[in-house]
């Protein structure tokens, strides 16, 4: 059975913003997929759906079989911001990924169980900040925040990973750095990761299998290598790019 199952999903916002039209796929166990495709395709309403945070207007989402009604607590999102509580270590940020078990009056209480505890040192020894862990959020660098939102969600204890846009604010070499956590992540803890990115030549280093999205209609699916050049160009730039240089356009979306 698929990890995820998204089936003939619609949606339609207010009376006319089609942002989904007709989407269908499925996702295995432990899949790393990422989701391409130019500003206003619908990735982020993509995320949200398989979130359970935006229901569809029509189709349905299916976690191991189940239809997915609402938010639920086995599936963690990391954001292109982090929201983390800047004046707190990294390790009481990444344990707020507990608050789905324990509750925000014993979380100001501080009582996390032990298990939780040990859960946010393993996450953040995960994205390679144990050494950090007793330092302010709101003085670390933009990578390594973003590595405390990757623990975070980690130690919600998810079956699936979603991160809409995870490192779109950062230089490409901290964007590099925080993917390679969290593909580690995944890979070492079997987990179903959907992540939606801009940069597609980072997207390639990383991702198993890409998405690509135009006008709410999956237009792409399939490994890096069907992921060509003239692919990307007409998923970016539509059916007119290709009477340019070749590879043209694919280079602007890599930029
Ligand atoms: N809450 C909303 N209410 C109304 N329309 C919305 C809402 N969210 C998104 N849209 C519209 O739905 C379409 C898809 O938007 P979405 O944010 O999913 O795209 P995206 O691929 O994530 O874009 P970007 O790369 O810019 O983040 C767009 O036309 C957008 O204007
Ligand atoms: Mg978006």
């Amino acid at each position: 059975m698929a990890a995820v199952s998204i089936r003939n999903v619609t949606k339609i916002y207010g009376s006319d913003t089609l942002a989904l039209d007709d989407v269908s796929f499925e996702v295995e166990e432990g899949e790393f997929v990422v989701i391409l495709g130019p500003s206003g395709a619908g990735k982020s309403t993509l995320l949200r759906v398989l979130n359970g945070l935006t229901p569809p207007t029509e189709g349905v989402v299916e976690m191991g079989g189940e239809p997915v009604t609402g938010k639920r607590d086995d599936v963690a999102m990391v954001f292109q911001l982090h929201y983390l509580v800047e004046s707190m270590s990294a390790y009481r940020n990444a344990l707020t990924g507990a608050l789905g078990r324990t509750g925000w009056i014993r979380s100001l209480l501080t009582w996390y169980e032990d298990e939780d505890k040990r859960s946010a040192l393993d996450a953040l020894e995960t994205v390679g900040l144990l050494d950090e862990a007793e330092q302010r959020a709101g003085s670390m660098s933009g990578g390594q925040k973003q590595r405390v939102g990757i623990a975070r969600a980690l130690v919600q204890n998810p079956t699936l990973l979603l991160a809409d846009e995870p490192v779109s604010s950062l230089d490409p070499k901290a964007a590099r750095d925080v993917m390679g956590y969290m593909k580690q992540a995944a890979e070492e803890r079997n987990l179903t990761t959907i992540a939606s990115l801009h940069q597609v030549n980072i997207a390639r280093e990383f991702g198993d299998r890409f998405i690509g999205i135009r006008d709410g209609s999956v237009m792409f699916d399939g490994g890096p290598d069907e992921l060509t050049m003239e692919m990307v160009d007409e998923l970016y730039y539509g059916e007119q790019v290709g009477k340019g240089a070749p590879g043209e356009g694919a280079e602007e979306a890599q930029a």
